[in-house]
């Protein structure tokens, strides 16, 4: 079986390796990849910038859906042929957040999707919307649950109200969507015009060039009577954050996701007090909040943006596609053709 190994950090550094994968031990399946979903933590992953003592060989990339091939014993949760996406943070399952699920996330430290079968818990594993393919659902388990976690599970988004969101990747263009669908009104930011007008097809509300329109967050409570957004999704970090804090009403929340202008920098405190903010970190979601997520989508029929395909043989090519930022919505590699 094909696998990718990361053998030092670095896009270069990544090499295509044929092992043989064991049988699924007790509590745990194997699942035949058909396809992978880039996210953002992929890159920082593979260059060390998001764990420097990651220990090396490493399978890299988080997100994967698939078939599952083998159970181990005592499996019942899944059956041989089910068709399941994997799920992040693998040791959430339901309720609060603790801090040891962080040693649970697939892509590292647990191990990645990027390989033709992979070995996983079986409670790691999610069916995924009916007339979905492998491709679609392999960007349900960071991108779209981290939208939904930052709506729902954080933003308690109504009907009516605005949400805010911050460039057209992934988590942003999944936000965007799924927004739509509960009722709110979208605003929504990107650095080119030809996006933004893809925002809008998707029914985006509102539409701000980010480069054009430096003082964007301006630009949001002139659209909002002054008030500013009552969510704030934001993907970018620090880079962004104050400008994030002045776009959202008071008494608004902001759910902080992103790190796309890295992981430290300097906030005016006094924004979050003055204006009794919220700022909620988030770590996507749960498994019982991807299996209501599932839910929704299904009833509502939201199919996901795939901008870019790419073979499995050419998953660097894919990852330096994300690196440069070309991309709207979702990069995904077939594992198998037909995946
Ligand atoms: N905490 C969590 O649970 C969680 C989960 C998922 C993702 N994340 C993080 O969230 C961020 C987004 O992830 P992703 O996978 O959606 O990334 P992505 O698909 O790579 O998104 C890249 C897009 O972000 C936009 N962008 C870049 N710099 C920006 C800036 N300064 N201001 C506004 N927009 C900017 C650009 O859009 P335009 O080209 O339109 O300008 C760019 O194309 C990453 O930092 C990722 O690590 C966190």
């Amino acid at each position: 079986m094909q696998a990718y190994q990361l053998e030092a950090f670095g896009l270069d550094h990544l090499r295509r390796t044929d092992s043989a994968v064991p049988p699924p031990g007790p509590g745990e399946v194997a699942v035949d990849v058909d396809a992978l979903s880039l996210n953002y933590r992929d890159l920082m992953v593979i260059k060390g910038l998001y764990n420097p003592k990651l220990r090396l060989p490493a399978v890299p990339v988080s997100d994967g859906a698939g078939v599952v091939s083998a159970v181990g014993a005592g499996v019942t949760r899944v059956r041989v042929g089910d068709r399941v996406a994997s799920h992040f943070v693998s040791g959430w399952i339901d309720g609060p957040f603790r801090q040891a699920y962080l040693a649970t996330t697939l892509g590292t430290p647990a191990t990645g999707l990027a390989a033709e079968r992979v070995i996983l818990p079986a409670e790691a594993v999610v069916p995924w919307p009916a007339g979905y393919s492998a491709a679609e659902a392999a960007t349900l388990p960071i991108a779209a649950l981290t939208a939904w976690s930052a709506l729902v599970t954080v933003g308690d988004v109504r009907p009516g109200q605005t949400v805010l969101t911050l460039g057209t990747g992934g988590v942003a263009i999944w936000t965007l969507q799924l927004a739509k669908a509960m009722g709110a009104r979208v605003i929504i930011t990107s650095s080119r015009d030809d996006k933004l007008e893809r925002c809008r097809a998707l029914g985006a509300d509102v539409t701000i060039n980010y480069t054009r329109e430096p003082e964007w967050d301006a630009a949001v409570l002139e659209q909002t009577s002054g008030e500013g957004a009552d969510l704030t999704v934001e993907t970018a970090g620090p880079g962004t954050l104050d400008r994030s804090l002045k776009a959202t009403r008071a008494g608004g929340t902001v759910a902080l996701l992103g790190a796309l202008t890295g992981r430290q920098g300097t906030v005016t405190t006094g924004l979050i007090l003055m204006k009794r903010l919220r700022v909620c970190g988030i770590m996507v979601d749960s498994r019982a909040a991807f299996e209501a997520m599932n839910r929704f989508i299904a009833e509502k029929r939201i199919r996901p943006v795939i901008d870019r395909t790419f073979p499995f043989d050419r998953l660097v090519d894919a990852l330096r596609c994300l690196e440069v930022g070309e991309h709207f919505g979702k990069i995904v590699v077939h594992v198998r053709e037909d995946g």
